[in-house]
């Protein structure tokens, strides 16, 4: 399985705080049944100038990775990509390819917490004729509440990928609609979506059993068969 979404880069946002943290998130993945992660740290387009922000998310990893190095922790792929808070215009901006999941055009999109206009969702569905972009849409379950219409153009939209966090199955007050929602099919990608080791923990582990103790050991061949593609394309670009 595939973690693709987490704040575990050290330093970067309001994620892991220090390398320490980071190995401790890392090392308690490992004892999990997740092979790949990316490190996806919040990019604002309002606050971050894109090339600090890459210069940043670079020196983060490098640190990182001497720091695993050094501490010889059993620890899964790492992959690098962003979570990309939705602005207008996002498919032109020249760094976008940068943004996105490894060498991949899928592009990690956070949407605006509230107010989902038509045009809102109308640029994100264009993203893939206007900016050779692949969408997926981050924790969705954050959004239901909006126009019902509007969520459902996304879910329904076979070229945008729906993401949901582990909290989503593992909550027990949306673990109903979260098993619902995976069984119609909507969710393409999981995530943890982990900044710490206390409050929001990389969970991945604990959403997949629940899943597969609902719909049987095969429940996540679809995930997985996403995983692989997204893998593949971030690996070797697409
Ligand atoms: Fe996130």
């Amino acid at each position: 399985m595939i973690d693709i979404h987490s704040h575990i880069l050290p330093g970067i946002d309001d994620g892991s705080r220090d390398t320490e943290m980071s190995l401790k998130m890392l090392e308690f993945i490992s004892g999990q049944d997740i092979d790949t992660v990316f490190m996806t740290p919040h990019f604002y387009a309002d606050i971050n100038d894109p090339e600090t922000f890459l210069l940043a998310r670079r020196k983060s990893f490098e640190k990182l990775v001497s720091a695993i190095t050094k501490s010889g922790i059993p620890c899964p792929r790492l992959l690098v990509g962003s979570e990309v808070h939705y602005y207008r215009g996002i498919g032109k901006s020249e760094h976008i390819d940068k943004l996105c999941m490894g060498k991949s055009r899928f592009l990690l999109v956070e949407p605006m917490f509230r107010d989902w206009t038509p045009a809102f969702v109308d640029e994100i569905r264009e993203l893939g004729f206007t900016a050779d972009l692949k969408v997926i849409i981050a924790h969705i379950e954050r959004y239901l509440d909006q126009d019902r219409d509007l969520v459902d153009q996304l879910l329904n939209d076979r070229s945008i990928y729906i993401q949901a966090n582990g909290e989503f199955f593992t909550d027990r007050r949306t673990r109903r609609k979260a098993l619902k929602m995976f069984g119609e099919g909507k969710i393409d990608f999981l995530g943890s979506d982990c900044h710490n080791m206390t409050s929001r923990k990389p969970d991945l582990e604990e959403a997949m059993e629940i899943i597969t103790g609902k719909f049987g050991k095969d429940a996540l061949a679809g995930i997985e068969e996403n995983n692989d593609m997204l893998l593949r394309e971030a690996m070797e670009g697409s």
